[in-house]
Formats: structure tokens, sequence, C-alpha cells
């Protein structure tokens, strides 16, 4: 039988690039179109077939979250969990509040102000097939100066990822790394590991570069839109442009099977 997946959802963070807005409200409860930024992630979680989700925020907007998502029946949510993060200590540090929350089952990892136009379901079935280690959904990414607020994978000559670089200077692919993430339950014993980086987080990318030294990375690619609406105030606009015109997670997981394509024909190591 196919193990549960948790669902994770991250929005915390002080929201500094999108200052003054983030000064009276969360990031992630700005609106995009006609929903809070959050619902769009909370769909998509929800169309990847997962029901128990938990909800990390911190700051003192927090009690906003409970008053739009409630238990989350409305939005096919079966059992719905919050987290609060006391300070804002990285994408890391708010994943290991989740750790009594998630057990011992694998957990998709989401950030809230990450926007997708497909869905997310054939990279979390694939983790739900064969749960261990670690897999990462990439977006192709044309221009450097993108890529210098993402994470940027490197590849090695068999197509595995050799490593994942935080915001390079020279970008070394034309990748960047959604803050779309699945994992097996030993990430909470990678967490503690983690020394606090130079912007004074614990970084998600560093738990990637752990995975990806133990041969347990595997990755998709991401077809069709992807937006980051908190990476900046043109960004936010982006994401609102599409959204508003086109819509997101529309297409069924019919529709995508294909959507997620696998470049090394064998991308899961170990
Ligand atoms: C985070 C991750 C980065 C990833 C991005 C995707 O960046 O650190 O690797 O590419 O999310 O949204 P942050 O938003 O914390 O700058």
């Amino acid at each position: 039988m196919l193990r549960a997946v948790k669902g994770v959802i991250l929005a915390g963070g002080t929201g500094s690039r999108l200052h003054p807005l983030t000064r009276i409200t969360n990031k992630h409860l700005l609106p995009i179109y006609d929903r809070p930024m959050i619902n769009y992630c909370i769909e998509a979680v929800v169309g990847a077939g997962i029901t128990e989700i938990m909800v990390v925020t911190g700051g003192t907007h927090a009690g906003e979250f409970l008053r739009l998502l409630g238990n989350g029946h409305e939005y096919g949510i079966d059992r719905l969990s919050y987290g609060y993060q006391e300070r804002p200590g990285g994408i890391a540090e708010a994943l290991g509040l989740a750790e009594r929350f998630v057990g011992d089952d694998p957990v998709l990892v989401m950030l809230a102000d990450n926007v997708v136009e497909r869905s997310i379901r054939p990279m979390v079935d694939a983790f739900r097939s064969d749960p261990h280690g670690a897999r990462i959904l990439l977006t192709p990414v044309e221009e450097d100066a993108h890529l210098r607020h993402l994470g940027v994978p490197v590849f090695g000559e068999d197509g595995r990822i050799t490593a994942i670089v935080e915001k390079p200077e020279h970008p070394p692919s034309h990748f960047g790394v959604t803050g779309i993430y699945c994992y097996d339950a030993g990430v909470f014993g990678v967490i503690p590991t983690l020394e606090t980086s130079g912007r004074g987080e614990l970084e998600i990318t560093d738990v990637n570069n752990h995975y990806i030294a133990e041969g347990l990375m595997g990755y998709d690619v991401l077809e069709g839109f992807w937006g980051d609406a908190g990476e900046s105030i043109d960004a936010y606009y982006v994401v609102n442009d599409f959204v508003r015109l086109h819509g997101v997670n529309r297409a069924g997981a019919d529709r995508v099977e294909d959507d997620c394509t696998d470049l090394t024909g064998a991308d899961r190591a170990g």
C-alpha cells in the first residue's frame, strides 16, 4: 500500500522584499488576483492528493490564517494543523517545527508564495511510490538575473544533480529550484546538523545538499508557469497577471502526466 504523504506549507518570514505591504499583513495573505496567495498553494497540495496538512507561520498576523482557512474542510483538507515560528529562522527551521506532525511519514513541503500552473501530482506520486531520500522540482529559467535569486542545481555528466548553489553570482545551469520538495522523515535528523547561513537562516538548500551528498536526491522538471510571488514586487505582479489571465492549478492529474520530465531517465540515485 502506498504511504500517505503529509503536507507542510511554509508561510512565515518577514516578507521584507515586499515591504511596506508586508508591514501590515503576512506576505502569504496578500491578494493574488481574487484570493489570498496561500490559497493557490493549498489548492496545489490538495490537488496532489494530500489531505493532512500543517501550515507553519509566524509574526503578528498568524491568527489571520485560522480565520481564512479554519479547519480546512472547505478546501478539501481532512486534518489541518498550525505551527508557529517564533522568529524568522529560515525555511529549514520552519520545517523542523512540523516534526511531530509528520512523524514517520513522507512529507511534501511547499513554500506558500510559490504558484504553479500545472499539477504537482506527478512529482508527489513518484515520491509516494518510492518514499526514500528527497525529490525536488526544478523549473527552466532563462535569465541569469532571475537565477541569482534562486537555488540553482549543478548537473553531473550522468544528469544527476551534484550540488545546489543558493543565489549564485554565476548560475551553473538554467534551472531554478522551486520551493516544492519531498522528503522522507529522515529530514528531521538533518535539520539539527545545519549551520546558520550568511543571512542568519537554516537553509533548505543545505538540507538538499545533504541528500545529494548521500546519493538520495531525485528530481522532476515542472512544465508550465512557475512563480515565486514573494521574490520581489515585480515577481508579485508577474504572478498576479499570470493568474488573472490564465488561471493556475488548472490541469488535472491526467493531463499533466507528461509534464514532469525525468531528464536523466534514471533520476533516482542510491
Ligand atoms: C527559497 C530557497 C531557494 C528557492 C526559492 C524558491 O529562496 O532558498 O533555493 O529557489 O525559495 O521560491 P528564498 O525565497 O528564501 O529567497
